[in-house]
């Protein structure tokens, strides 16, 4: 499975990951690395070619991140951007200094020479600029392959050394050019030749499972989210019924997803599938708790409790699997571990979970591990698992405990599954789905006074919630079209018993959260 390898070198830039993403988009398989990784780690990795990301600091701040001049002599071609093209005129003699205009959006940028960087753009292009510093002085040795109106080096560029930098982001899609600068850095200088190809993954992935599981078996935990799913796919593919999936039903997902769920890996997969239905015990144990953190609490205490239990009742040795994927591996810190095998941790959505002392298996094995969810979703796809699965929405590790404010009841979450489906057919029906990252419909712990026919009545409110974002830190409410919200209050009202009024959320985050706990 060895690819050529970019490695991006991270100097602390919100954008970090979106270069990583932009150069796998390329077909060139690369790995974030901390800018502090000795010079000697990232040799023996053999890279193709090195970005360096943007950063908050400024270069002459001492607590800043620096690098040693020598990584410049290795021979490998170098990309500075933003950040990194300031520390690259820095650390080889060039001066940098406070802009008296920064600038910041979108600006353009006319090249100078016929640059690698800039082959088959035109001589003026967009780009997004962020910066508070410029370079006044390049390096020597350096020329100057593009400028803008208040920032004299908006590139440059040492031909002999292969060392490229821009001052703005190519990776962000506001850069017009953005990822053809990346490919001509990538193809045209650094001579990569696009290796990194989901159709080889599955099939390379695949044979090493074999090769590894050989006649053990193998035990998943499924939740129905997109990466225990893929991962599920390509366990089965590789080594079928010596995999066993373990699906714990708290009772507390979207209505039918439990049985969608299970007919989907069972129809679908040579695997044994084994669902936990625990619904009752759940409701027991969150009898009368309010409070939400106390809820997720007893939640996921109670899921791995009733996990572990049944992993001991199958027996334990052989491997343990998860669907854990390249970015959960970064945000642990085990960025640079591909293909090692990891501590025992599960992934949950904010930490992690240790495997209990008493169950011990031979190994943990991680096949999403290098993989950007975009990428999860592709191979997802070509495994043939349905697009309701593969194209799933976030939806928490608490599920709908999180969206029944108050006590959860079994009358509770009857009422949210039969609102939330409504919510969901009609939105499907309305043509408007691609455009919401995530929506769904909450029940807040409040009744309201309304009249049906001759009659009032005391009942239920439902709201509803839907969200464009891009990464889910921010997020603005979706502008659904009213006759859409129409439909979907009258067909609540009419069908789900119990319910006699809904609500639109029209709150961002911030000031308030994507979930209502
Ligand atoms: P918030 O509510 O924090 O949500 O704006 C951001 C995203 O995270 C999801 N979310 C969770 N996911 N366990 C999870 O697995 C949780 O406890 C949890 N809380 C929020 C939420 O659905 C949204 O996509």
């Amino acid at each position: 499975m060895k690819h050529q390898l970019c490695i991006v070198l991270d100097f602390g830039g919100q954008y970090n990951q979106l270069i990583a993403r932009r150069v796998r988009e390329c077909g060139v398989y690369c790995e974030i690395l901390s800018c502090n990784t000795p010079i000697e780690e990232i040799k023996a990795l053999n890279p193709s070619g090195i970005i360096f990301t943007g950063g908050p600091n400024s270069v002459y701040d001492e607590s800043s991140p620096h690098i040693p001049r020598e990584i410049f002599g290795l021979g490998i071609p170098i990309l500075g951007i933003c950040y990194g093209c300031q520390l690259m005129a820095y650390t080889l003699g060039g001066q940098v200094e406070s802009c008296t205009k920064s600038e910041y959006g979108k600006i353009e940028i006319s090249s100078v020479n016929d640059s690698l960087l800039f082959r088959e753009i035109p001589q003026k292009s967009v780009v997004w600029m962020s910066h508070t510093d410029y370079i006044s002085h390049i390096p020597d040795g350096f020329a100057v392959s593009a400028y803008s109106p208040d920032c004299p080096c908006a590139a440059m560029e040492n031909y002999e050394k292969k060392l490229y930098a821009v001052q703005f982001h190519p990776e962000v899609t506001h850069s017009e050019y953005g990822k053809q600068m990346l490919r001509n850095f990538l193809f045209e200088v650094c001579g990569f030749c696009g290796d990194w190809i989901v159709d080889d993954y599955i099939e390379n992935t695949v044979a090493a499972l074999r090769k590894k599981i050989g006649n053990k078996k193998v035990v998943l935990g499924l939740s129905g989210g997109v990466d225990s799913s893929v991962a599920a796919g390509l366990l089965s593919r590789a080594v079928g019924n010596q995999l066993t999936c373990v699906f714990v039903d708290q009772g507390l997902m979207r209505k039918d997803e439990g049985d969608f769920v299970e007919e989907t890996f069972t129809r679908l997969f040579d695997m044994n599938f084994i669902r936990v239905n625990c619904r009752m015990q759940f409701l027991d144990k969150l009898k009368g708790v309010t409070d939400p953190e106390e809820k997720r609490k007893i939640i996921g205490t109670e899921f791995y409790r009733v996990f572990w239990d049944k992993i001991r009742q199958e027996g334990d040795g052989g491997f343990f699997a998860q669907g854990t994927i390249y970015p959960d591996r970064i945000e642990s810190g085990r960025g640079n571990e591909s293909g090692k095998d990891s501590t025992a941790t599960i992934k949950t959505h904010h930490n992690q979970v240790g495997v209990p002392e008493d169950i011990s298996f031979d190994g943990i094995i991680e096949p999403l591990a290098d993989l950007f969810k975009d990428e999860v979703r592709m191979v997802g796809e070509k495994l043939g698992i349905p697009r309701e699965l593969v194209w799933r929405q976030p939806f928490p590790g608490p599920g709908l405990g999180v969206r029944i404010i108050g006590e959860i009841t079994e009358e509770k979450i009857r009422i949210l599954q039969d609102a939330d489906a409504v919510f969901r057919d009609e939105i499907s029906k309305s043509g408007i789905e691609s455009e919401l990252k995530q929506f769904f419909a909450v029940l807040p712990d409040v009744r309201t006074v309304g009249v049906m026919g001759d009659h009032r009545t005391y009942e239920h409110l439902i709201a509803l919630r839907a969200v464009t974002t891009d990464d889910f830190m921010t997020c603005d409410w979706a502008r659904i079209p009213f006759d859409v919200l129409e439909r979907v209050s009258s067909r609540i009202t009419n069908e789900v018993p119990d319910v006699n009024r809904v609500v639109y959320d029209i709150t961002s985050k911030p000031p308030a959260t994507v979930e209502w706990e």
